[in-house]
């Protein structure tokens, strides 16, 4: 990395793929907002990420709540006299469920909030301090689920492809003035896949750590990338 350490906020930072992103950045002496709904393991993050070079302010918040993606900017004012660089849209949650037993309310719009909701709120309330930024870049964690469709994924599939659709809004309306960056990977080791109901291998999966560098690298790019695709390994899901 060999840019200006960032100010940046992570959604969803505490563990899996935001704690490896914010780890990466930490490195490099990013000054990182992080957020997540418990304590405990933003705690343990910030102190990892102090630890790693970098600076953390943690914030508890639940992102698909006006409230929860207020207290960000809330938080980017008070530290970064409201002037940010890098916003990463992480936050967000898998569970698979077959079509005829999902649910409107605890299955498709809890499904919805996690993976859509949780994308847009954040960014609308952050865009004023990205627009201040000599440099701003949205980079959202979606998925290749955002690219094709894969059964049991009413909820989760239907979100991300519609947190695709809003970062290519967002890249239509402000791409003149901020950088913006769809990464979609494909299955990552993390405990989004404990219970999983069909055949998987953790082992064979991506790890966080590459979906780290590739936010990287895309940030860092002299043009910034639309898309980046991280495909999952042979043998990770499926019999
Ligand atoms: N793992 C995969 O195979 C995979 C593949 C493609 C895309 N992705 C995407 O990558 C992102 C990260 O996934 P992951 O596997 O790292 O998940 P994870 O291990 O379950 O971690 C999710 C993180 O987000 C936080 N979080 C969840 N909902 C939140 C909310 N509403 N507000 C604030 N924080 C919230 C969690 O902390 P709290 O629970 O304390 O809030 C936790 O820090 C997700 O958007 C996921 O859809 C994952």
């Amino acid at each position: 990395m060999t840019r200006t350490a960032p100010r940046m906020v992570i959604t969803g930072a505490s563990r899996g793929i935001g704690r490896a992103i914010a780890l990466e950045f930490a490195r490099h002496g990013a000054r990182i907002v992080i957020c997540a709904r418990r304590q405990a393991p933003l705690e343990e993050v910030t102190q990892e990420i102090q630890r790693a070079g970098g600076e953390a302010v943690p914030v508890v918040s639940d992102v698909s709540t006006d409230h929860g993606a207020r207290l960000l900017a809330i938080a980017v004012e008070r530290n970064f006299e409201g002037e940010l660089d890098v916003l990463v849209n992480n936050a967000g949650h898998f569970r698979a469920v077959p079509m005829l037993e999902t649910s409107l309310e605890s299955d498709f719009h809890a499904l919805l909030a996690a993976n859509l909701t949780a994308v847009v709120l954040p960014t609308l309330r952050l865009l004023p301090s990205l627009l201040r930024s000599p440099r701003p870049h949205v980079l959202n964690i979606l998925s290749i689920a955002a690219l094709r469709g894969f059964p049991w994924n009413t909820g989760y599939g239907s979100a991300k492809w519609g947190a695709r659709g809003f970062t290519e809004v967002l890249r239509a309306e402000f791409g003149d003035r901020v950088r913006v960056t769809g990464i979609y990977p494909g299955a990552v080791d993390t405990d989004a896949w404990v219970g999983a109901p069909f055949p998987h291998d953790r082992k064979k999966m991506l790890r966080p750590e590459q979906v780290a560098a590739a936010v990287a690298q895309a940030w860092e790019a002299k043009s910034a990338p639309e898309s980046v695709v991280l495909e999952t390994p042979p043998g990770a899901v499926g019999g």
